[in-house]
């Protein structure tokens, strides 16, 4: 890793480190990590890619309540570590973009180095870690886990989407959703997979609830 890179990965440890909803370093390293391995299919920015994938959860609503001061403080390393304005505004075009919330109402064009870093944040999001990440959240913000009597919502902007629901009602908001929205190749293979294992999940879990298993 380059000095650059080695500074914004020490910044990003500072920033989220001891966050407790899913969005901590080891996510941002786990996404990091899957950027790296989509970027081998596909021909793109590669310091483009990592950057933004370090830095795509800072300025989140869900990890800070001043979002505008954390995007400030992104600037100012960035420009510090001798990125140009240029850059940084590729950088915030894809953080501003990328999220399944910023996307519930119409889809953004993304560029090729934004698809990659969002196929790799929602690959994150499905699957086995999926699965812990949002048992994780629900916990952390309250949510009960599962009530056969409240029904997934259909339609939602994004306030109505940050309104508690259950857990286990998100795999049906969001998470099943995702292996559709893959931009690249490589992450609609991975992304089946981890559908399996999320499907199999719920049958085994309503299977238990039942008293079937
Ligand atoms: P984005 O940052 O792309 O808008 P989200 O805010 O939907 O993504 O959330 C990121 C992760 O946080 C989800 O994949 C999930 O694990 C968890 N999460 C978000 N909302 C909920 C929820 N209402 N219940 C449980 N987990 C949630
Ligand atoms: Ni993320």
């Amino acid at each position: 890793m380059h000095k650059e890179l080695r500074a914004i990965d020490e910044y990003v440890q500072s920033e989220l480190g001891y966050e407790t909803s899913g969005h901590d370093y080891t996510h941002i390293k786990r996404v990091v990590r899957l950027s790296e391995r989509l970027l081998e299919g596909e021909q793109a920015d590669e310091e483009l890619v990592l950057v933004a994938a370090y830095l795509h959860d800072v300025s989140d609503d869900k990890v800070t309540t001043d979002p505008a001061k954390k995007r400030q403080a992104m600037k100012d390393k960035l420009t510090e570590l001798g990125y140009s304005d240029e850059f940084t505004t590729k950088v915030f075009e894809i953080i501003d973009n990328m999220s399944f919330s910023a996307n519930l109402q119409g889809k953004h064009h993304l560029s090729i180095e934004g698809q990659i870093v969002q196929d790799a944040d929602r690959l994150d999001a499905i699957g086995a870690i999926g699965i812990a990440r949002t048992f994780y959240f629900g916990g952390h913000f309250g949510e009960i886990m599962y009530d056969p009597r409240i029904m997934p919502r259909q339609e939602m902007d994004k306030s109505e989407y940050r309104k508690r629901n259950t857990v286990v009602n998100h795999f049906y908001e969001k998470l099943l959703k995702l292996k559709d929205q893959m931009n690249t190749e490589t992450a609609k293979k991975i992304a089946a997979n981890r559908q399996q294992v999320m499907l199999a999940f719920l049958d085994e879990f309503y299977d238990e609830w039942n008293g079937k298993k």
